[in-house]
């Protein structure tokens, strides 16, 4: 067991990877709104927009003008905005926008690779290669994500190895830090240690970030799993919203207010106030017209409603 983190950096992705798959339309206006309000709570590190072709995922074709909404308060208060590319074209968007940040996208999945980003793992690594170099010469730094790290929804399981290839691929072409997604959330503590003991064995555990859905209820557990490892960075969803356009049955990430919750009992510093953080949790639960998926926020909420009780 390596030593805990005594700080964990949440990547908060609700606004994209949440609402990139939400049925409801969200307006940019609210979307920002969201933002914002996670700044509020302390975020320091937001996933704000995806640069992909609309005609694949619509929820997302709105990110210049997100960003544009929001890049103020993000600078005023030293917070990062990243957004996802997949090639040149998108790349080219990022840069005329806000953000300090990109990410590319591959996984360890051929099947999965195909569905998501039309060609092989092979080809979208190449395709990665002048995104990468263009962006970091232009000072975006660049996070790299591989999916389907703990299974894929076509394949089924998916060997550790094939996780540790594309990771070592992605950080030795410049990636900054490699984020392992359980796109699928059907990862289970032991299968995620054993994927990031592959994993660190050609990547520093300090350049491995932890992405778990939370399909089959076992992200916490997971993110449990991976602070014993040493990985104190960790994408999740505020409220839990969203999913995988191209994940089929894929649920959101792990709450946010989840992983804050954890932290805390565990004594490690996230810097995010979990009050104000439910409360922009109810903010985007109630603009989507469903209840949150953090079970932490329910408990909170109806917490809440009892004391008020109380004082009537
Ligand atoms: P393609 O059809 O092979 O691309 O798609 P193409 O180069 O042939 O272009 C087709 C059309 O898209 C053209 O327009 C392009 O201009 C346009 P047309 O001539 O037909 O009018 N186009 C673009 N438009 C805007 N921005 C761009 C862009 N690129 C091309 N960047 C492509 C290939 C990669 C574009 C497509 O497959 C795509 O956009 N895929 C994105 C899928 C996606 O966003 N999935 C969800 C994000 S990944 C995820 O959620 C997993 C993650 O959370 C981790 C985890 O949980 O595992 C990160
Ligand atoms: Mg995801």
């Amino acid at each position: 067991m390596n030593e805990l983190p005594t700080r964990v950096c949440i990547v908060e992705v609700g606004p994209r990877d949440g609402l990139q798959n939400e049925p409801s339309h969200v307006s940019a206006d609210v979307k920002a709104e969201l933002i914002e309000r996670l700044i509020d709570a302390g975020v320091r590190y937001v996933e704000a927009a995806s640069f992909v072709s609309p005609k694949w995922v619509p929820q997302m074709a709105d990110g210049a003008q997100v960003l544009e909404r929001v890049v103020n308060k993000a600078r005023a208060t030293g917070t990062t905005l990243a957004a996802l590319v997949p090639n040149m074209k998108g790349l080219e968007a990022a840069l005329a926008s806000h953000v300090a940040e990109v990410a590319v996208f591959a996984a360890a999945s051929e099947s999965f690779s195909q569905k998501n980003i039309n060609c092989s793992i092979d080809d979208s690594i190449a395709r990665f290669e002048p995104v990468i170099d263009a962006a970091r010469e232009a000072n975006l730094r660049v996070r790299g994500y591989v999916s389907c790290v703990l299974g894929c929804p076509f394949e089924g399981d998916i060997a550790p190895q094939a996780v540790a290839r594309v990771a070592k691929k992605l950080f030795d072409m410049g990636c900054y830090e490699i984020s392992l997604g359980d796109t699928i959330g059907a990862g289970t503590p032991s299968k995620t240690q054993a994927m990031l003991d592959a994993c660190i064995e050609h990547v520093p555990a300090e350049a491995l970030a932890g992405h778990f859905h939370d399909t089959w209820g076992m992200a916490a557990a997971n993110v449990h799993a991976a602070l014993q490892r040493g990985i104190a960075v960790f994408d999740s969803s505020v409220s839990g919203i969203g999913g995988c356009p191209y994940s089929p049955g894929a649920t959101g990430n792990v709450a946010t207010e989840d992983i804050v919750y954890l932290c805390d009992g565990m004594g490690i510093e996230t810097g995010i106030d979990l009050s104000k953080l439910a409360d922009a949790g109810a903010f985007i639960s109630a603009a989507l017209k469903r209840e949150t998926s953090s079970r932490v926020a329910r408990a909170l909420n109806a917490k809440r409603r009892r004391q008020e009780q109380q004082c009537i």
